[in-house]
């Protein structure tokens, strides 16, 4: 069996027990539409649903939808409008189309005629903004319930998924690479923004979030998304949190580089080893909130043999130190969306795990199981708003604070599939390796 027909045989089994357990006949999967902004006609970019690019990979036909009922062949009503203001949307022969029924549309009517009553049974998962989905008579909306057992089991990915990550890094990799020599070469943040999509040819609305291209202070800045069109005078630091798209797949990588050698570059080196060696502490049955705090007792060591804080890790940790340099979470699911869907489901029930209030942008807390793919992105910035509910502290060392605020700061994300015992891949550093970095 390819890889795909396995894929496509698991999303099916998902859906039949996603169904039968929450009382549904068939669902009818809308791949979505651009939304235009307030008082406008033009379209904003398009975002499939994710839940339709889950069957099949097909990213660029907004209006169509995928009708599936166990036991059935899925249909998929590709959406081709037949004007004469678009250009003519292709959609190769590819292996997807020989495990569906293919019907080509160019009117929404064709897909409610060819269904008849059997829309008055199906759930409904999708965007209805608009007509004539919102009078589509199906029988319910994005039931939660449904949505969730779907959500749930969808973080262990098939082999097809793994695949399609692989080279959504390697196609990162490769434009982080373009990226780091603009940065060196002394580019500003928009022309580095260039470099990047230039080296894979990608569009700005084709990578799957708004990079983030920061340079010096810039870096303590968690979602820049700016970019200065003029190059500082000294350009010392540079993060860069972007990725790319393969089949609907994200990547989602964040390097940070010095211009200088020193104590920034000796800091990204301590980060980088402080990331390498959680990566071996990853194995299935492990919580990843474990992970977390791990993570987070080694960044407060950092903090301590760097001098920006007195204390033991522990203490440090304890004390609530290392969470005003590392405020976000250690990472999340990816998939076909950047922050997958799932990580605070308990079960396909829809209970969820509880949060701990100490750590409230952690977005995962399920434990860690064989075939999850999600990523560890540790940081460390000078967030001064964070920094301000310790003014005057005595365990902070302020002038040594002082020296790294003009840096910004360091994060370092890579993607990892877990495996048994340990036997985990690196899909990041993979892919950097396979292009000799
Ligand atoms: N790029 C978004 C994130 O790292 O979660
Ligand atoms: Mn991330
Ligand atoms: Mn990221």
């Amino acid at each position: 069996m390819s890889a795909y027909a396995d894929h496509i045989a698991t999303v099916k089994a998902r859906f039949d027990e996603a169904l039968t357990a929450t009382g549904f006949d068939s669902v009818l999967i809308y791949a979505g539409q651009p939304r235009v902004a307030f008082l406008d006609d033009n379209p904003a970019p398009y975002k499939v649903n994710p839940l339709f690019k889950y069957w099949v990979p097909v990213i660029e036909s907004p209006k169509s939808a995928i009708f599936y009922q166990p036991g059935q062949k899925p249909v998929v009503f590709l959406f081709k409008p037949r004007d004469f203001w678009h250009a003519e949307v292709k959609i190769p022969a590819e292996e997807w189309q020989q495990h569906v029924e293919l019907i080509v549309i160019d009117n929404q009517e064709k897909m409610t005629d060819w269904l008849g009553d059997k829309i008055k049974s199906a759930a409904f998962i999708g965007e209805d903004f608009a007509e004539p989905v919102a009078s589509w008579p199906v029988k319910a909306r994005n039931p939660a319930n449904l949505i969730d057992h779907l959500h749930f089991h969808r973080a262990i990915k098939t082999a097809w998924e793994v695949e399609n990550m692989r080279q959504a890094n390697k196609l990162a990799a490769k434009a982080h690479l373009a990226a780091r020599d603009a940065f060196m070469a002394g580019a500003s943040e928009l022309e580095i923004h260039h470099a990047y999509l230039a080296a894979i040819n990608f569009r700005e609305s084709q990578v799957p979030y708004n990079s983030i291209v920061a340079l010096n202070e810039h870096g303590a800045v968690l979602h820049y998304d700016v970019y200065e069109t003029s190059a500082p005078e000294q350009s010392r630091s540079f993060l860069i949190d972007a990725g790319a798209l393969y089949r609907g797949y994200c990547a989602d990588i964040t390097r940070t580089y010095s211009r200088e050698e020193g104590f920034f570059a000796d800091l990204i080196e301590a980060m980088d080893d402080a990331q390498q060696s959680l990566l071996s502490e990853i194995k299935p049955g492990i919580n990843y909130y474990e992970l977390h705090v791990s993570q987070h007792l080694k960044i407060a060591k950092i903090l301590g043999e760097f001098g920006f804080v007195k204390g033991t890790a522990e203490s440090i940790y304890e004390q609530g130190y290392s969470s005003a340099f590392f405020p976000h979470g250690l990472g999340h699911f990816i998939g076909l969306q950047v922050h997958d869907v799932g990580g605070f489901l308990a079960n396909d029930r829809g209970d969820t795990i509880a949060r701990d209030p100490r750590h409230p942008f952690l977005r995962l807390l399920r434990d860690v199981e064989v075939g999850q793919v999600f990523t560890i992105e540790p940081g460390l910035y000078v967030v001064d708003q964070l920094l301000e509910e310790h003014a005057g502290n005595k365990d902070f060392n302020w002038d040594k604070i002082a020296e790294l605020r003009p840096y910004g700061g360091i994060r370092i994300e890579d993607s990892i599939v877990v495996g048994t015992d340990g036997n985990n891949e690196n899909l990041t550093r993979d892919a950097f390796a396979e292009l000799g970095s």
